[in-house]
């Protein structure tokens, strides 16, 4: 994990917030992440070794770096409903998945046309498109091999829970979910949408698998006080999330990012900054920040972690 940008600079240096207040989110989420990457890099371990080159881009595109903000989630909201870690791995894995495969096919030529990711060659410039496509197809598949398997690293979970969590992971992978939004960003290039267009965009492209996120920790556990609540704050935080890599994409630095600073003007893309202006894109990226804490307000339990989360949402570097 040496030189991964998720450990680039500490998020207090960054946002200026102070060390106290902000080391609970931190050490919440390098937990998240240490727990996530041990738990992955075994899946991967016991990935079928007939294809060498597959199993090889598989894990480039999962394993080299990456914020792990969506398994954070499953393992924050599962927290709060009262879910054990164990219980949430799964999840956790399994989201972390889908949004590896959407990065890769995101970064192909047909899409994005990107070289860089997480400081790393994109998996189509290492291992070409024939790979990368096969990559993201066989991380879908093994997302949900995470969910419903019975292999023995796999922790113990109910059937009907299984079930569960793989209809909200499709339903919010799918047509409704990222790739929708993915298409409609793509049908978007070149366009000025109206607000409220590009705000459906982005809750599908990005807000879908972190509302699922949220949906699978809240799904693992027994509490139901504070459900509705949580998933309004996931909608909220999910939108920030993507407004603020709108606005990175412009204030950022490409070592920081990990990825390509100034692609979406390059490519024509519909962002909050070409719709709003840099300053208007803060603004509102901000205004959905305190719709989110808002939310929060509803939940029983300490919901601190999540309070931080979302602010980190609008102030991170990368
Ligand atoms: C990048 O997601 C693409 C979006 C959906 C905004 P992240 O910012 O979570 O990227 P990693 O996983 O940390 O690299
Ligand atoms: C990505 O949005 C959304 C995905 C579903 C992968 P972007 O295209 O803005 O993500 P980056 O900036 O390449 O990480
Ligand atoms: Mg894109
Ligand atoms: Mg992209
Ligand atoms: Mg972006």
């Amino acid at each position: 994990m040496e030189g991964c940008p998720s450990e680039a600079r500490p998020i207090s240096e960054v946002t200026g917030a102070s060390k106290i207040q902000m080391s609970a989110l931190t050490d919440s989420m390098s937990a998240a992440r240490e727990r996530v990457n041990g738990f992955l890099g075994r899946c991967v371990e016991a990935l079928d070794r007939e294809s060498p080159s597959l199993r090889e881009a598989m894990a480039h595109g999962l394993l080299l770096g990456g914020k792990r903000v969506r398994p954070f989630l499953v393992y924050e909201a599962g927290r709060l409903m009262g879910a054990a870690p164990s219980l949430l791995d799964r999840p956790a894995a399994a989201v972390e998945c889908i949004h590896a495969y959407s990065l890769i096919h995101d970064d192909m030529p047909e899409m994005d046309n990107d070289t860089l990711r997480r400081g790393q060659p994109t998996v189509h410039a290492k291992f070409g498109p024939a790979m990368a496509l096969l990559a993201g197809d066989a991380l879908q598949s093994l997302a949900y091999e995470i969910l419903l398997g019975d292999e023995g690293h796999l922790p113990a979970a109910g059937l009907g829970l299984r079930a569960q969590w793989a209809g909200i992971l499709s339903a919010a992978a799918g047509c409704r979910g990222m790739c929708g939004g993915q298409a409609l960003d793509l049908a978007a290039e070149g366009q000025s949408l109206p607000q409220a267009r590009l705000e459906l965009l982005h809750s599908r492209k990005t807000g879908a698998l972190i509302v699922a996120a949220v949906a699978m920790g809240i799904a693992a556990g027994a509490t139901q006080e504070g459900r509705e609540a949580l998933l309004a704050y996931a909608r909220k935080v999910g939108l920030a999330f993507q407004i603020w890599d709108d606005v990175l994409d412009v204030i950022g630095d490409t070592a920081s990012l990990g990825k390509t600073q100034g692609k979406d003007e390059a490519e024509g893309k519909s962002t909050y900054p070409a719709l709003l202006g840099l300053d208007g894109a803060r603004a509102y990226a901000q205004a959905v920040r305190d719709e989110a804490l808002a939310a929060l307000a509803d939940i029983p339990g300490d919901t601190s972690v999540l309070m931080d989360f979302a602010r980190f949402a609008v102030e991170r570097d990368h």
